[in-house]
């Protein structure tokens, strides 16, 4: 039995349909959780014996889907993607271009096929409880089943992770439901570690001041984004802080030291008045790949996802595929270099939507970037603005940037409580695009469009319309 029993028998009749091909094609998505599930994949078929080739696409259309029938390949898999065109996909399936077998997590367009493996289908979240990876690790775990080895292709699950995390599925920081169980089955194995620890982004990498100093997680006054205040407030603890003469990170503490480093912090949070139910988000759990080299981007689920994006969404899919594969040494050094270009175009992304502030309809807040915010991060740049000066945390925010000349791309977040309200960013990006005709989709909490440009202000009416009758 795999580790999400509610799937096991889709999983296995898509595990028979892909051993019994001669050859797949399998097309996955362009961002962390697309690059694991494809590293998942095709592991796995590999491991099966079943000769394959992948290709990334950074939105599935009816245009990407003709080219992908254009490869004439029988059988496609697709990977976190595939189930919001189903509708495109099937209409190739009745062609007889290809036959599909979909490992999703998205929401479903209205058209059904024989092979599609998605969590939503049996009542399982897909923004929180499994992923694309974990939509393929499920799959993954099938195929070894499928092949005589019912424990199979377990030490997966670390890919698996990365997804999760990568996609934020992590609910207050923790992984939940299917994805806790794919946890459990990594633990298992020893490729992961499941831990209580800081909850700051660069743990494995960071020098202490730098850690403190850019963590934006949580901010601290008199610490956040101020060098000489991160310096001053380690300085004043009981614990040496270089090593010779280099500073040392977190991973270079011992358990005692990270005790004293954190439980001062959070100190130092509540004096300057963060309020005690956001200053505990300074602790959370933490997923560890112990497998990888302490100390490296690599052994830290959330930095691996962070470095995996800064790959596939410069149009450099190929190196986050390596990395995810094992291969080190010039696709690690090149990730790296990727690394530092988008954490600084983040940076830069967020400090001009500060600067030029959001415009507000009636029920959602909106911003256009242009063409200063690249369309494949403008999503992330969204959602680490809601909640910053001058940004409504409690309404939904839209963004637009330029995709070409004739496309606007559109990306949407909100947050756990509005979807508790009843939020669906996933029918709004489907509907409202189409009302101005594009196409969108993707889940309640997250979701995207591409729209005609110079339909934007026709579509921010629509979806402020679609948010109030949510709300409502
Ligand atoms: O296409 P895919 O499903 O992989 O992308 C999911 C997107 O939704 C990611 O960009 C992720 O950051 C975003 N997301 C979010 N907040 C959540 C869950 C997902 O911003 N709670
Ligand atoms: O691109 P962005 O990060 O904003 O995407 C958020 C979510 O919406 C992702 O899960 C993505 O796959 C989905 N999306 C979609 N159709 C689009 C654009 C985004 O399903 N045209
Ligand atoms: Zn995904």
């Amino acid at each position: 039995m795999g580790p999400v029993p509610e799937l096991d028998d889709t999983a296995g009749a898509c595990a028979r349909r892909l051993t019994d091909a001669d050859a797949v094609l399998l097309a996955s998505h362009i961002d962390a959780d697309g690059l694991t599930s494809a590293a998942i994949a095709s592991t796995a078929l590999e491991r099966a014996g079943v000769p394959h080739e992948v290709v990334f696409k950074k939105q599935l259309d009816e245009t990407e889907i003709a080219s992908i029938a254009a490869r004439e390949y029988d059988t496609v898999l697709f990977t976190d993607f595939g189930s919001g065109q189903l509708d495109d996909i099937t209409a190739h399936e009745e062609a007889g271009d290809f036959e599909p077998v979909v490992a999703d997590h998205h929401q479903p367009a209205d058209a059904e096929t024989q092979y599609h493996l998605n969590p939503l289908l049996e009542g399982i979240d897909g923004a929180s409880e499994l992923s694309g990876a974990g939509a393929s690790y499920v799959l993954a775990r099938a195929l070894a089943a499928e092949t005589g080895d019912p424990d199979g292709n377990r030490d997966l699950a670390a890919l698996a992770v990365v997804g999760a995390v990568g996609d934020m599925q992590a609910v207050e920081g923790e992984l939940v439901g299917a994805n806790s169980a794919i946890v459990g089955e990594g633990s298992a194995v020893g490729v992961l570690d499941e831990g209580t620890d800081l909850a700051l982004y660069g743990k494995q990498t960071r020098p202490l001041p730098r850690l403190l100093e850019y963590a934006s997680e949580v901010r601290i006054p008199g610490v956040t984004n101020d060098e000489q205040g991160a310096i001053g407030f380690l300085e004043e603890l009981p614990i040496e802080l270089r090593t010779d003469g280099e500073w040392r990170r977190w991973v270079d503490l011992s358990d005692a030291e990270k005790q004293t480093v954190a439980s001062s912090l959070l100190q130092r949070a509540l004096e300057r008045g963060v309020p005690p139910g956001k200053a505990e988000r300074l602790v959370g759990t933490t997923y560890t790949l112990t497998d990888e080299q302490p100390g490296t981007t690599l052994r830290d689920a959330s930095e691996f996802s962070t470095l995996l994006n800064a790959t596939a969404r410069y149009e450099r899919a190929d190196v986050g595929l390596a990395v995810c594969l094992g291969h080190r040494g010039a696709a690690f050094d090149r990730a790296r270099k990727l690394l530092e270009n988008h954490r600084r175009n983040l940076s830069e992304g967020l400090e001009q939507v500060k600067r030029e502030g959001v415009e507000r309809a009636d029920h959602i807040q909106y911003f256009d970037a242009g063409g200063e915010i690249r369309e494949t991060i403008v999503g992330i740049v969204a959602g680490m603005a809601l909640g910053v000066e001058g940004v409504d945390g409690s309404r939904p925010i839209i963004a637009f940037a330029e995709k070409n000349d004739e496309e606007t791309k559109v990306s949407a977040r909100g947050t756990g409580r509005l979807v508790g309200q009843g939020l669906d960013l996933s029918a709004v990006m489907t509907e409202a695009s189409r009302a101005v005709g594009g196409d969108g989709g993707g889940h309640d909490i997250a979701a995207g469009a591409t729209i005609p440009t110079g339909e934007e202000a026709e579509f921010v009416e629509t979806a402020d319309a679609l948010v109030a009758e949510q709300l409502g």
